[in-house]
Formats: C-alpha cells, sequence, structure tokens
C-alpha cells in the first residue's frame, strides 16, 4: 500500500496554492503532495481514466501514483475490448485491477454498457432473448471477476438523448430498440447481484451548461433517475462526464440546482471524466493554459459545494494522451489553427499546468465532509 502524506494545514494550503496569510506571493505548490491528497482532505476523492499501455512508461506512472486515489480504465474496460471475440479475454482489465492493486489505488468500472461500442459479434446476433442472455451474461461475469476489486461501476452509459424525440428522453441505439426500455432495470439488477456491495453508477454527459440542449438533457436525466427510484431500479450514484467547453456559458446557480436535485432523490454524485475542450481559446499558450483552468475552477467551485459529490476523476492525466486530440473521436475539439489540445491537469512532459493548481484550489476551498 501507497503511504499517504499527512497535511499539516499550512502546508496543506501551501499545497494547494493557497496563500494564508501573504495574498500576493504565490506559494510553490509542494512537488510530493498530489491532488488525491489535497482532496482527502477534504473527504474527497481525484483520479484519473488511464490505459495499460502506457504502465510502461515510469514517469508517467510516478505522477498517477503521485496525484490519484482512484483509477478507471479509458477503455480497458469496454465490452468491445473485453470481447472482441465471443470468448472473454480480460487481458487489458486485469493489468488496470493489477496496476491499481499494486499501487493501492481504488478501481472504477467503465462501462458495463455503451451503445456506442458493442462487439461486432453480439450485433450480428439475430436472435433477441440469445442478445438479452450475452449480454446479461457479459455484465454479470465482469462484475463477478472483480467483485471486492472494483468498488464502483459504470453499468449503463449515455442512454439518453432527448432530441432522439421520445418522450422518455432516451436514445434510440442498440440496447432500447432490441430489449425495449426494461433492460436498464435488469442490467442494474444483475450487477446487484453480482457484488452486491459495489457503487452502481449510471454515467451521461452533456448537462453542464445554460444552453437549450443542455436543459433538455438536464430534465431528461432527472426524469430517468426518478422513474428508477419509482421501479426500484438498485443505482447508487450518478456519474457525470462533465467534458467541459471553454467559452460555454455556465451558470453555477442552475448546476447547484440540479446537482441538488439529484442529491435530493438519494443518489451519490461523482464527475467521472473531466476535461476541458480548448478550441475556443486564443492560440497562446499562457492564454490558453489559463483560459482551460477558469473553466477547471468555476465548475469545480460550484460542483464540490454539493456534499453528494464523492469524486472527481479527469479523463486522462497528460495533454499527451488525451483522447481530445484525435480527429476521429472528437473532431469538435480540433482546433482549426492546427495547435494540439491542452485540456488535463499535466502537459506533455507530466509537468503540472495552471489546471492542476485550478483543481488544487478547488480542492481547498471546498467544504469538508465524511469520505465515502
Ligand atoms: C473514449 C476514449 O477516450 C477513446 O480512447 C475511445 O476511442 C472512445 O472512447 N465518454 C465515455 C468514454 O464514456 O468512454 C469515452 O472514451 C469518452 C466519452
Amino acid at each position: 500500500m501507497r503511504i499517504r502524506a499527512v497535511l499539516s494545514r499550512r502546508s496543506f494550503l501551501a499545497a494547494a496554492g493557497v496563500a494564508a496569510c501573504a495574498p500576493l506571493a504565490e506559494p510553490v505548490p509542494d512537488e510530493a503532495v498530489g491532488l488525491d491528497a489535497l482532496a482527502a482532505a477534504k473527504g474527497l476523492r481525484f483520479g484519473a481514466a488511464l490505459q495499460p499501455r502506457h504502465f510502461a512508461d515510469a514517469a508517467y506512472v510516478a505522477v498517477v501514483r503521485r496525484e490519484t486515489g482512484v483509477i478507471v480504465g479509458e477503455n480497458a474496460q469496454k465490452w468491445h475490448v473485453i470481447a472482441r471475440d465471443a470468448a472473454p479475454n480480460y487481458a487489458e482489465a486485469d493489468a488496470l485491477a493489477g496496476f491499481a492493486a499494486v499501487n493501492g489505488l481504488r478501481l472504477r468500472g467503465h462501462a458495463l454498457l455503451w451503445y456506442l461500442h458493442v462487439p461486432t459479434w453480439w450485433e450480428q446476433l439475430g436472435d433477441r432473448a440469445a442478445a438479452e442472455r450475452a449480454m446479461l451474461a457479459h455484465l454479470e461475469r465482469t462484475v463477478s471477476r472483480y467483485r471486492g476489486r472494483i468498488a464502483s461501476w459504470d453499468v449503463v452509459n449515455e442512454a439518453i438523448e432527448p432530441a432522439d424525440g421520445r418522450n422518455d428522453g432516451l436514445r434510440r441505439a442498440v440496447f432500447l430498440d432490441r430489449f425495449g426500455d426494461g433492460y436498464l432495470q435488469r442490467a442494474f439488477a444483475a450487477a446487484r447481484n453480482a457484488d452486491p456491495t459495489c457503487q452502481l453508477v449510471y454515467n451521461d454527459y452533456g448537462f453542464e451548461y445554460a444552453t437549450r440542449w443542455h436543459e433538455r438533457r438536464r430534465r431528461a436525466l432527472l426524469d430517468l433517475l426518478a422513474r428508477f427510484r419509482r421501479d426500484g431500479t438498485p443505482i447508487d450514484a450518478v456519474g457525470l462526464q462533465s467534458h467541459l467547453v471553454a467559452g460555454q456559458a455556465f451558470d453555477a446557480a442552475l448546476w447547484r440546482r440540479f446537482l441538488a436535485e439529484i442529491a435530493a432523490m438519494n443518489y451519490r454524485i461523482v464527475v467521472t471524466e473531466l476535461d476541458v475542450t480548448d478550441a475556443a481559446l486564443p492560440a497562446d499558450i499562457a492564454a490558453r493554459d489559463a483560459g482551460v483552468a477558469d473553466e477547471y475552477r468555476r465548475f469545480l467551485d460550484a460542483t464540490l459545494d454539493e456534499p453528494a459529490v464523492e469524486a472527481v476523476l479527469t479523463w486522462g492525466l497528460t495533454d499527451r494522451w488525451s483522447w481530445l486530440r484525435s480527429p476521429a473521436a472528437t473532431p469538435q475539439a480540433i482546433r482549426r489553427d492546427g495547435a494540439a489540445a491542452r485540456p488535463l491537469p499535466f502537459d506533455d512532459a507530466l509537468r503540472r499546468k495552471p489546471a492542476w493548481s485550478a483543481i488544487a484550489r478547488a480542492f481547498a476551498a471546498a467544504p469538508a465532509r465524511p469520505r465515502a
């Protein structure tokens, strides 16, 4: 097990870049104190999505060990990776679990069912009943395999799309088309059965801003969460991906009310995939990094005020490997001037960026809560 730094109040504030008595001086953050230690002081957790192929990079692993307390697979735990062939292969997911165990990190699972990536062989199954059996078998097998090791699973990812025009706001996609909306309850029930103590999460994106599109999605999520409570679907937490976009209109009061409504239905909240698209910011790196940092700060300041929020995970740690640099995955994040995106708390050379300080300060300013 890794030994956590015990922080005095002074070193904690200094590490977070918060001036205790000399507001003009910018204290140098303590190199050894990472974001998870700062989060822990408030009963929160900090972590990130990782890819096992990067574990060979010792400098990167050192950053992961210093900064995170919880990790999740960026792709390693997804169904189409585990079951490229009908016979499952857990090599990548096991590598992630092994890394978490060796380094004393908590492990999240992502994602058991995601309409966007299902195995090709499964999609081609003609028989509906056989397809549902195979889907639930995958879910049960995978949750059971990591029982007691994965503390929190994203069971269903991205089931909402009000723009698809259904009254219930659900996305017209493969699971709904094949099985109707009952698959949601059956999936969560199967996961609960396979590991009764694991936190079960519904995870989705596109809620954060003060636009009509986001408002429809917030409404659809709250309605879905209310239906889950009415029909007894076993869900413990909501995962808010929070892929932020610098330059969008953010209304902190609106956002706080939304989080409070989720919490009032007795769901915990996890920020599961935080990053910031910088495509609308200036090319100048100092200006761009400052804009990205501001976006982290205003979002986290509002978010961490909600006591139901228990963890924040970024989608990657270093800009170098961010999915927001992939034109195929995220064309909207690619800058017109061709400059590489800088969405995460660490730069290409693994140095802390202003975004790191923004996250650190948000943790320092957050109200304390019991650690879940
Ligand atoms: C992304 C990964 O980062 C990419 O490497 C992959 O090509 C596609 O998936 N929402 C999610 C994540 O829930 O699983 C996605 O991850 C990003 C958006």
